[in-house]
């Protein structure tokens, strides 16, 4: 008979997160090593990559390919040392943000991955952004340290000042690139030599307590462990003690150091990962705060992914678990549509496979099986009435004016759009002024993906014009008159977004500027939710 845990038990036991990364700074490939950790896959090479190469990026067969790709690595999960580990995969191209912007809503914490040699790259900012707005705790990888990379303590500077959070080295290099000797964990005080390209999974940890002891000499030579004994007598003079309730509050950020590729440093950083990420976290509705050990069930969907099949459209949407237990075959309430829906063939992921569940447990997340009833944000429940908050849409860096250019086909066009809409592929906006169409998307890959989507999906014909805006910014005011006045003296360039928000469609920055100086009383967000 199977043990029954209690839910406490279940929660206690999941930590779900994400890797997020710069494209190239090894989040594939530590991806990879942690799956081999969790005996999820068997041998490297296994977790396919789901970039979309350089080369690549109007090519549809890569992007098609890539969208199978994606379901299969959406989340990861595996077991280590009885921790079940959900790993949400998080797209690396940067027209794909708004997605893993999405994704990092689902998650409890996440893990950074830095190239020594790069240091902090520009979609490491942007994403490391989103994590600051929720207090997400961040553990720092930093990665290749097999190559010749920048100063350690310049890249712990340049990590502090760029992501605007402070940082406490538990694992410090000893020396790098072709004389890298290894690493000496400050967290399980042992030293943990490197041997390139090992097959091995399990690092050799030689256990040193005192860094006086002249093992470390025996082990890497003297002037390297004078070296040592320098800089952890630094780190510690400099750097506060690590405190786990900072780390939680996302004000404080422990890094290690390592090389993914060589598995090296990977199994001290899933160690204290298991000690220390936050499990399944409590979670705000528009109306309380939801405790995952609530008995009842609550969850909501953070992606969509249509269209396995064309024949069929048929979608899957993953739901995050917040509290309660996920039943199949239960009814579950819709809390945007008011109506109860049973999903009888809700799947679990395992690593890359697959498979139907029964239950899954605050933390989890199940596929639901979906001809159309979901769409991002939306909210499942045992029947109360509030939804979550925090999946909020951004203001899209391109513009672009949709043109039918099938008047047949109209209505498909229409549903077509509606529909990636709710996947969540670009964003909406429709003119108060005739009822114009705007499309606005993170990248210029979109435009091209919708085309296409809506073409062989739909069957609609559209063309896209562009069109010369800065920003969409969702607009609100405690003075409704006042607002009614922005609105009547703004006409033209007022939009509603697709939940019809109030949108205020900004040309340039100047304008935009000078627009706020005029209407003190009217706030201007960037984000759809204020
Ligand atoms: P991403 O998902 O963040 O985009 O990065 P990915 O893991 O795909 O890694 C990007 C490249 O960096 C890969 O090389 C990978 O092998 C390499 N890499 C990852 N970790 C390390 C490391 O610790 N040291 C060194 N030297 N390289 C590392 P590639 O040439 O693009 O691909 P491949 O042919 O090696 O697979």
């Amino acid at each position: 008979m199977q043990d029954c845990m209690s839910i406490e038990q279940e929660i206690a036991k999941r930590r779900t997160f994400g890797i997020i990364s710069h494209p190239d700074a090894g989040k594939t490939t530590l991806t990879e090593k942690l799956l081999l950790f969790g005996g999820a896959i068997k041998t490297a090479g296994a977790v396919k990559s789901n970039k979309i190469t350089k080369h690549a990026t109007s090519d549809f067969m890569e992007i098609e390919r890539q969208r199978g790709i994606s379901v299969a690595t959406s989340v990861m999960g595996f077991e280590y040392k009885d921790i079940k580990i959900n790993l949400l995969d998080t797209p690396g191209h940067q027209d794909f943000a708004e997605d893993t912007y999405r994704t990092l809503t689902a998650v409890d914490s996440v893990i950074l991955v830095i190239d020594c040699v790069k240091g902090v790259e520009i979609q490491t900012e942007k994403l490391m952004e989103v994590c600051r707005m929720r207090n997400t705790p961040v553990i720092v990888f930093i990665n290749k340290l097999d190559r010749e990379g920048r100063d350690p303590y310049d890249l712990l500077d340049e990590i502090e000042e760029k992501l605007n959070i402070n940082v406490r080295p538990l694992s410090w290099p000893i020396s790098m690139g072709k004389t890298f000797k290894g690493v000496y964990s400050l967290y399980s005080n042992s030293l943990i030599l490197f041997q390139p390209s090992r097959r091995e999974l399990l690092d050799d940890m030689i256990q040193i307590n005192d860094l006086k002891d002249p093992v470390l000499d025996q082990q890497v030579g003297t002037n390297y462990a004078r070296q040592l004994r320098e800089d952890v007598e630094l780190i510690n003079g400099v750097y506060p003690e690590f405190s786990e309730k900072d780390y939680l509050e996302g004000r404080i950020a422990p890094v290690f150091f390592g090389s993914a590729v060589n598995n090296f440093g990977v199994q001290e950083l899933l160690d204290c990962f298991i000690d220390i990420a936050p499990i399944p976290r409590q979670r705000e509705t528009e109306e309380r705060v939801v405790q995952p050990d609530e008995s009842n069930f609550s969850g909501f969907v953070f992606k969509i992914h249509a269209n396995m099949d064309p024949k069929h459209r048929n979608r899957i949407a993953f739901v995050r678990v917040c509290s309660g237990r996920f039943e199949r075959s239960k009814n579950y309430h819709h809390v945007r549509l008011s109506k109860n829906i049973r999903f009888s063939n809700a799947t679990a992921f395992m690593a890359q496979d697959k498979e139907i569940v029964d239950e899954a447990w605050p933390g989890d997340i199940v596929g639901l099986y979906d001809t159309g009833n979901l769409k991002i944000g939306d909210t499942l429940t045992e029947g109360e009435k509030g939804s979550f908050k925090g999946i909020p849409s951004f203001s899209p860096e391109l513009f672009k004016e949709v043109v039918n250019l099938d008047a047949m086909k109209t209505k498909q066009l229409e549903k077509g759009l509606m529909q990636l809409m709710d996947e969540g592929v670009a964003q909406l906006f429709t003119y108060e002024m005739g009822a114009r169409k705007v499309v606005g998307t993170v990248g210029a890959l979109q435009f091209e993906v919708i085309q296409h989507r809506l073409k062989s999906e739909y069957g609609a014909t559209c063309r896209f014009d562009s069109l010369n805006l800065y920003k969409a910014c969702w607009i609100s005011s405690t003075d409704k008159k006042e607002l009614s006045a922005f609105v009547d003296s703004k006409y033209r360039h007022i939009a509603r977004d697709k939940e019809g928000k109030l949108v205020f469609m900004a040309e340039t920055k100047a304008w935009l500027q000078m627009v706020q100086d005029n209407f003190k009383s009217i706030k201007f967000h960037f984000t759809s939710e204020f």
